[in-house]
């Protein structure tokens, strides 16, 4: 039996979808812990390309519970699509999907606020639009709507009046906005009824099962450099997205977690605002982005694409306390001349390799790189680790002495096969 959680450890987007579902091969449970539909996490599935947002990737493996956890921020509408989207795949969800009691629920009032801020504020934090923030500031304001009041319709009626008003005497929504709003919350009303069937005490169900021995895992949604305590804020996402948030957002101690899994890509990807020290604005990054296909699974947004930033990875190993680390899109590098790896960063003439000590200044420090020889060989769909180029293994070698965190997995394209298994 295990306890295993998986962790971005970067901006998102590491490609953590594919490592759940990877790992989730002998898991009772997966279970997610944070964040909402924000996340965007792809999987294959007999061939079709699949992205979840709220429901965890175990969802393709039979029997296995699907947990929404306590810290997650859940959207009613938007987990009734993305479960018919799973059905009409012809995946079972029956007796799979358990939604936690306090896990907290975005309404279409949220999301028009986190739109609204978004479009009035100078400094843009390019959120989702997904209503994270506001519902999550409606939580610790303890005013928030939590998944069991849809148990009861006639108080989630009266919470979801209140919240409408309070919203409209503090936000300037215009006339076709309370429209929409107004309108989306008669189809947000059908969905709580839908989604209620999945409420659930899911403290019980992971506190019995661990103590039966089950296989339990943990799935991160964002990166910790995303993380609200840990990342590069005000250029964050609004829960941790780091190992930390996992004993708030599952009621589970960090005493009980065997293994933590750091997904990292072979480079650095990041969507929306806020300081990326290794970017490449060049040919390079282009490259990067047109082979990796780096468009946002969630907004579609075009991803900001940069060499793999070593301070920044040995950071993250450090905050999570990373057991060991599994690198993506390792066969997105095959076609460069030279890659580069920065191993710390210049500011006010001196340098660093401590990220903490420059998290608040990074838009003024300079990457220092190390400079690979590109391998210029196809690695995609590759199995062992001795069939790599000679150059490939170099740079892996090289990242995981840097990190001091073995490398276990490798993935070597989109597909369940196409993995390295160390
Ligand atoms: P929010 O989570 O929608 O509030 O967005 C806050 C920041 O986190 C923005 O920069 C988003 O682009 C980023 N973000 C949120 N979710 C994800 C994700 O799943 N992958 C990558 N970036 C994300």
């Amino acid at each position: 039996m295990s306890i295993k959680a998986i962790i971005g450890g970067q901006w998102g987007d590491e490609g953590k979808g594919k490592i759940v579902d990877l790992l989730s091969q002998n898991s009772h449970i997966v279970a997610r812990y944070q964040g909402g539909a924000n996340a965007g996490h792809t999987v294959y599935y007999n061939d079709s390309k699949l992205v979840l947002h709220q429901i965890p990737s175990g969802i393709l493996r039979k029997d296995c519970k699907c947990i929404l956890g306590n810290g997650m921020v859940v959207d009613p509408i938007a987990l009734v699509e993305e479960i018919n989207m799973v059905k009409s795949h012809g995946v079972s969800i029956d007796n799979k999907i358990f939604l936690a009691l306090n896990a907290h629920i975005v309404t279409p009032i949220h999301k028009s606020i986190d739109c609204y801020q978004e479009s009035i504020t100078e400094k843009k934090i390019g959120t989702t639009g997904r209503g994270i923030g506001p519902t999550y500031v409606n939580k610790y304001d303890r005013v928030g709507i939590r998944a069991l009041d849809l148990l009861d319709e006639q108080k989630l009626k009266n919470k979801i009046e209140t919240s409408l008003s309070k919203a409209l005497n503090t936000y300037k929504f215009d006339d076709s906005e309370i429209l929409k709003i107004k309108e989306q919350l008669v189809g947000f009303m059908e969905c709580c009824k839908d989604v209620s069937q999945y409420v659930s005490d899911t403290f019980t169900i992971i506190h019995n099962q661990s103590q039966n021995g089950d296989n339990i895992l943990i799935e991160g949604a964002q990166g910790t450099l995303l993380d609200i305590d840990h990342g590069t804020y005000p250029y964050v996402t609004s829960s941790n997205a780091s190992s930390s948030g996992i004993s708030t957002g599952l009621g589970l101690p960090m005493t009980k977690v065997d293994n933590i899994v750091g997904i990292l890509k072979a480079y650095t990807t990041r969507v929306g605002e806020g300081p990326f020290p290794t970017e490449l604005f060049d040919e390079d990054g282009k490259k990067l982005q047109d082979i990796g296909k780096e468009y946002g699974a969630t907004t579609g947004r075009p991803r900001r694409c940069g060499w793999f930033d070593g301070v920044a990875a040995k950071y993250s190993s450090l905050v999570n306390g990373f057991t060991e680390i599994a690198l993506t899109k390792l066969d997105i590098l095959d076609n460069f001349d030279s890659i580069k790896f920065c191993t710390g960063y210049k500011i006010n003439n001196q340098t660093t390799k401590a990220f903490s000590e420059v998290l608040h200044n990074l838009d003024n420090v300079e990457p220092i790189y190390t400079t690979f020889e590109g391998w210029r060989t196809p690695t995609t769909g590759i199995e062992t680790f001795d069939e790599l180029p000679d150059k490939t293994k170099i740079y892996i070698n090289f990242i995981s002495e840097f990190i001091n965190t073995p490398i276990k997995i490798i993935s070597t394209g989109p597909g369940r096969n196409q993995i390295i298994k160390l």
